[in-house]
């Protein structure tokens, strides 16, 4: 089994900072100060980091090309090791970017020690986060994309379905199902704008910046921004150490993406309701009760709808860590990582829910048209009746509308069913054209201004956003 054992983890200590330390830390200062039981999730990226940064010193010939292949070797067999989980990580090396170069020099010895020349672990961490951040963020567009794919097959399946659309919780008009899930596609393809911006500006290297002020050593910092996928190498050595804006930005732009799905989420809890029941859930995606043997509940719904309260946690927490915050590096800066792996697995668990959620929904027509029946949601389109037939102005004619509605209300009749006679007794100038005009199929079919809920607008806009988002 691969090990850092005790007299090499001294001795690397020693090698690492130790020169003016004539004793150990003590065991408080090791606990408050290791980060190897989080950061160890980096490591696929602080080996890539390294062996690009040796490549670099052998082209430059600060280190030997023999050397150069000797340090890749050794992190290739880390690699594996870690992988294979035979690699024991160690508190008391605090952290990954130490935790591996100490098994470096267990397996290679010498040349494992001119790794770190022209180089900081400040440069190294900042480098390290960046590229597993910026991992992050592609496979947090795949999962977005995929979820946008299952809306809009949904709302393809769905566009002409009718369900009430509410505004205050209360029956608004009539829309489509197909028109309501097309909402969240915009509001995804808005989250997917906001990481892509994230990653474009995140993407130069730190590498190369070494403490703080740069070095000394010929380096050739373009190069290692290359080989790690960089647009370029961050300007200023300073900025590039102290900057966790890439971290920042990922979690703003996942806490905004948490909040559209917490939405989507109470809306799945408020359809599937005993009261609504305008979506029924399979067995995949809800539990039981152990005492109420009736009971079906949307826990992954819910769950969805509670992540914010983690990730919003992470962004303020970080922001709180920053402010005020001195430049170059400072060590409250190693508490950037924790709320960001959080926030990843609530978001990246969330995704995959609520897009085996959408898979699972099926929606519940007579309920919907149930609901539909309650309301009064065609009200809108007897004023604009006699706006557009009547020549009234708009004022008066909600005026006119809302008469007409009190007075079916007192009658217990829907709007539809109240007879031209009836109409007429408040409005004399409502003509027998208005007889179909009022039914919700007839509303929604009407809206088909751009973006509005009509079928045919609704298949129109699926189409456009196929193209736009490049969904097929
Ligand atoms: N574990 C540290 C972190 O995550 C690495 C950088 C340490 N740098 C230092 N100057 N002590 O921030």
């Amino acid at each position: 089994m691969a090990k850092n054992d005790k007299t090499s983890q001294d001795e690397l200590k020693s090698s690492i900072w130790g020169g003016r330390f004539s004793s150990g830390p003590s065991q408080l200062m090791q606990d408050i100060n290791a980060s190897i039981s989080y950061d160890k999730r980096l490591y696929r990226q602080d080996i890539a980091g390294s062996k690009a940064h040796a490549s670099m010193l052998a082209a430059v010939k600060i280190i030997s090309n023999d050397d150069c292949h000797a340090i890749h070797s050794g992190l290739d067999q880390i690699a594996s090791e870690i992988e294979a989980g035979d690699f024991v990580f160690s508190e008391a090396l605090e952290d990954i970017h130490m935790n591996i170069e100490s098994r470096l020099a267990e397996l290679i010895g010498e040349p494992a020690r001119r790794l770190h020349t022209a180089r900081s672990r400040n440069d190294q961490v900042a480098t390290d986060f960046k590229l597993w951040v910026r991992d992050l963020l592609d496979s947090i567009d795949h999962a977005l994309a995929d979820m946008q794919g299952a809306l809009l097959d949904k709302a393809e399946a769905h566009a002409d379905l009718l369900m009430p659309g509410f505004t205050h919780l209360q029956t608004a008009q009539p829309v489509t199902f197909g028109f309501h899930l097309m909402a969240y596609v915009e509001m995804l393809g808005r989250d997917r704008g906001r990481f892509a911006d994230a990653r474009r500006r995140l993407n130069e290297s730190p590498l190369g910046a070494a403490a703080l002020a740069g070095t000394s050593f010929p380096t050739d910092r373009h190069m290692t921004a290359t080989a790690l996928g960089f647009d370029r190498p961050a300007a200023n050595a300073m900025d590039a150490v102290s900057d966790r804006d890439f971290a920042l930005e990922f979690l703003a732009s996942a806490a905004i993406c948490s909040v559209h799905l917490s939405r989507f989420a109470e809306e799945l809890v408020i359809w599937s309701s005993d009261r609504f029941g305008f979506i029924a859930l399979s067995d995949a995606f809800t539990t039981g009760s152990s005492i109420m043997p009736q009971k079906r509940n949307p826990d992954a719904a819910e769950l969805v709808r509670a992540k914010p309260g983690r990730i919003i946690g992470a962004l303020t927490g970080l922001l709180i860590v920053l402010k005020g915050l001195p430049l170059a590096y400072g060590k409250d800066m190693q508490e950037d990582k924790e709320g960001v792996f959080d926030a990843a697995d609530a978001l990246g668990i969330a995704l995959a829910a609520t897009t085996g959620m959408i898979h699972d929904m099926t929606p519940q027509p007579d309920a919907m048209l149930a609901a539909l029946t309650t309301g009064f949601p065609t009200a809108t389109d007897l004023a604009d009746y006699m706006v557009r037939e009547l020549g009234m102005p708009f004022r008066e004619a909600h005026h006119a509308s809302g008469a007409i509605v009190a007075e079916a209300a007192a009658k217990g009749l829907d709007l539809e069913e109240m007879s031209l006679d009836a109409l007429q007794a408040i409005e004399p100038r409502i003509k027998p054209d208005i007889i179909g005009l009022l039914s919700v199929a007839s509303a929604a079919a009407a809206r088909t201004s751009f973006g509005g809920t009509a079928p045919d607008e609704v298949r129109a806009r699926i189409a456009d956003a196929r193209q736009r988002f490049a969904i097929q």
